[in-house]
Parts: C-alpha cells; sequence; structure tokens
C-alpha cells in the first residue's frame, strides 16, 4: 500500500521512541522507503542504528552530516523535500514549540520546516505538560498553519500520572500515514456510510440467528473511502475486526438496530454502501429466559425484518448514491439485476458463495459491479482492491448522473 512512498520519521526525545521501531518496520511491510530523522534526545532512548538496521537507510540526527561525495543531496532540505508525508513521533514539547514557532535548530527541526508534504503531529509527554497553555496554544498554531496533530491517547504514564499524553497505537500511527498518502484524495468532502457484517437475531438470552459475514468487505470500503479522503461512518454489525482509526463507528447487533442507526445517519450522507449480511427474518418474540429443551421438535416463527436498502432506494435524496451488495449462490447477476431494481438502487455489487476466492471469511473477492446500462466483471483480487474499484466506478457513475 505504500510502495514508491518515501516516508519521513521525525523522532524526538520522549519515552515512546522506543516504540517507532515497531513503526519503521511496519512501514517498510507496506513497502515505504522510510527516511529517519532523529533528535540527540532520541538518541538516548533509542539508538540511530536500530533505525538503520530496520530501514536500510542512513539515520540522520546532525544537519552538518553531509556525504562530501554529494553535494547536492543536503539532507535537511532534501529529506524534507523529497518526502511524501513526514510523521513526527513521539513529539516532545519542545518539538512542537520549535515548529509552532519557526525556529530550526536541530536536523529534525531544519528538515520539516522546508516540506511541502502533509506533516503529522503527534504530541507524547507529561499530562500537566500536555495540558499546559503554551503547549496547546503552540499545538493549535500548528493545526491552523495545516499541520495534522493526532490526539494522543490517556492511560499511565511512563511519568507515573494517570491521563492522556501516550503516544497512539502503532496502529493509528500507520493508519494516519496511509491515509495520508497511499490514495489520490479524490473522495475529500464526500460523506460515506457503509454497512458492514453480520446481524445476530435473538430468540433468547443465549441464542441468536446470525450468517457467515465477517466484515471484511465493509470494513476495507470504509478504510479505502477514509484513505481517499471521505468523511466515514462504519456501521457494524458484531465482527472481530480490528476497529479502524479516523473513522465514525456505530455498533449494532439486530437488524433493527442497523436500521435505525442507518436511518439517523442517512440524511447527511452522499453515498451509502450497505455491504452488511442483514438479517431478512427475526423471531417474533424473543424469549425472556434461556428456552428449555423439550423431547420433541422445536419452531421458531420469525416475522420480516425492514429492507434497509430497499428503504433508501425509496426515499433517495436528491445526489445521493446508494449501492447495495448482493451474496448469491446460482443466477448470480439475473438475481442481483433484479435487486437492483426492486431496491431502487444505483449500484449493486454482485458476489457469488459459489466462487473460490469470493464471500465471507476470506480476505478477496470476486465482484461484478452492476449499475443499469453496465456491468463490470472484477478480477479476484484483495477487498481493499475490489473497494478502491467500487469507488473508482461510483465516482464515474456521480459524475454521470450530475452532468
Ligand atoms: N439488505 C438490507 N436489509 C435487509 C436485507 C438485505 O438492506 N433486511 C441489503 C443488503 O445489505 C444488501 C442487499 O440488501 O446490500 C442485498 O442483500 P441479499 O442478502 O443479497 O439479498 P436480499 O435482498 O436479502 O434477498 P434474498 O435474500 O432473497 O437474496
Amino acid at each position: 500500500m505504500l510502495s514508491g512512498k518515501k516516508i519521513l520519521l521525525g523522532i524526538s526525545g520522549g519515552i515512546a521512541a522506543y516504540k517507532m521501531a515497531n513503526v519503521a518496520s511496519m512501514l517498510v511491510k507496506l513497502g515505504a522507503d522510510v527516511r529517519v530523522v532523529m533528535t540527540e534526545n532520541a538518541t538516548k532512548i533509542i539508538t540511530k542504528e536500530a533505525f538503520e538496521v530496520l530501514t536500510k537507510n542512513k539515520v540522520y540526527t546532525d544537519v552538518f552530516d553531509q556525504n562530501p561525495a554529494d553535494v547536492k543531496f543536503v539532507p535537511h532540505i532534501t529529506l524534507g523535500e523529497e518526502a511524501d508525508a513526514i510523521l513526527i513521533a513521539p513529539a516532545t514539547a519542545n518539538i512542537i514549540g520549535k515548529l509552532a514557532n519557526g525556529i530550526a535548530d536541530d536536523m529534525l527541526s531544519t528538515t520539516v520546516l522546508p516540506a511541502r508534504c502533509p506533516v503529522i503531529i503527534a504530541p507524547s509527554m507529561n499530562v500537566h505538560m500536555y495540558e499546559n497553555r503554551i503547549v496547546q496554544d503552540n499545538i493549535e498554531k500548528l493545526k491552523r498553519f495545516g499541520y495534522e496533530i493526532l490526539e494522543p491517547a490517556s492511560g499511565h504514564l511512563a511519568c507515573g500520572y494517570d491521563g492522556k499524553g501516550k503516544l497512539p497505537s502503532e496502529d493509528e500511527l500507520v493508519d494516519s500515514l496511509l491515509k495520508a498518502v497511499a490514495k489520490p484524495h479524490d473522495m475529500e468532502g464526500l460523506k460515506v456510510l457503509v454497512t458492514a457484517g453480520p446481524t445476530r437475531e435473538a430468540f433468547d438470552p443465549v441464542r441468536f440467528i446470525t450468517n457467515h459475514s465477517s466484515g471484511k468487505m465493509g470494513y476495507a470500503l470504509a478504510e479505502v473511502a477514509a484513505m481517499r479522503g471521505a468523511e466515514v461512518t462504519l456501521i457494524s454489525g458484531p465482527t472481530f475486526i480490528k476497529k479502524p482509526y479516523g473513522i465514525k463507528i456505530i455498533d449494532t447487533v439486530s437488524a433493527e438496530d442497523m436500521y435505525n442507526a442507518v436511518m439517523s445517519e442517512e440524511k447527511e450522507q452522499d453515498i451509502i454502501i450497505m455491504s452488511a449480511a442483514v438479517a431478512d427474518y427475526t423471531p417474533i418474540c424473543a424469549a425472556d429466559e434461556k428456552i428449555k429443551k423439550n423431547d420433541g421438535d422445536m419452531t421458531i416463527s420469525l416475522k420480516r425484518t425492514h429492507d434497509i436498502l430497499k428503504t433508501l432506494g425509496e426515499n433517495k435524496g436528491e445526489k445521493q448514491f446508494i449501492c447495495g451488495f448482493s451474496m448469491e449462490t446460482e443466477n448470480v447477476i439475473e438475481n442481483s439485476r433484479a435487486k437492483l431494481g426492486k431496491k431502487k438502487a444505483d449500484m449493486i455489487c454482485a458476489n457469488s458463495l459459489r466462487t473460490p476466492g469470493a464471500g465471507y471469511m476470506v480476505d478477496t473477492n470476486v465482484v461484478t459491479i452492476i449499475t443499469k446500462d453496465n456491468e463490470e466483471e472484477l478480477p479476484i483480487m484483495s477487498k481493499h482492491d475490489v473497494s478502491d474499484r467500487i469507488y473508482d466506478a461510483i465516482l464515474r457513475e456521480r459524475a454521470a448522473q450530475n452532468n
């Protein structure tokens, strides 16, 4: 996801500097060319050699550390200018103060000043330092100048206090970079609602009816939209997937919950994608206590749930784009096209449970994108790549509709 991208990690002297070894390694695995600039204090917490081994690149700490054989490579200018994104983590009150006031007196501060790429800053320090009004003022100033500030996490801090000031997790730091550089920001300004996962229809306090949906397709759709700059809301049924960073998440359990959540969010959305596997039926009534077994057979009476996609299609807002998914085991295209009409959707992404590499639980999918006038059959690809192709198609369709 980051191949061909140059990521600059700026590491200052907070205790969490040691965590950046993991971040550097994760970025290398994602294909990035990772450059590291450290302050002198950071090298007292973790050695620069650790990052040189992990990134296979020279680590810079000194502005005058220049290779005399390559005078065109002026490290503090070239590194900042070449970077596709810069992450300063942990960012101490000192580096925040310097950047906010244009001070460039060491390798890290002089490298960030000439950079024109997105700069993400992850403050990490003692809670009282973080809350200090001077530090907060500097953070606000950096925000005004277009720097992205990651909110520190709360918890037990190295200084012994409990409070805000922890470096966000390594996953969150990597996600923030992915969001900044991995994709073109062609969905900036769009609001996207995605539903994901199964629903659970309880018939007593210990049992429920559900399906095999893992939620992977919906989570990939939400993540990719966020990476392309959209403001994303993810309404998730029960899944075991790690919650993505930077996305508004509403957890739901039953089809009724999901219906209510979608209805409360749908009005302001530009694009809605119903990738959740919503139950079509729910028990007429759920027992308050556990149902005890008898010798004979048992029957559970079911009633229809709301068809969320159909409701959205029938009440579609002006310029709203509604996309559904269709899981079939036979007559995939024919049945899915019928859903496009019946539910008044703009697009249906059809997939078959019978195709190897498609459907529930797996990380890949095989999808045919169906619209009123088109059918685009995609090869097997990762759910993230499928998501990109779906958004490419949606943006094309929206442009055509709005012309
Ligand atoms: N869907 C929905 N509300 C429901 C059932 C389904 O919004 N109560 C949506 C799904 O999220 C999906 C689309 O409708 O986007 C198609 O779902 P699918 O299960 O493939 O088809 P159904 O409409 O349920 O029809 P059938 O089960 O008869 O194939």
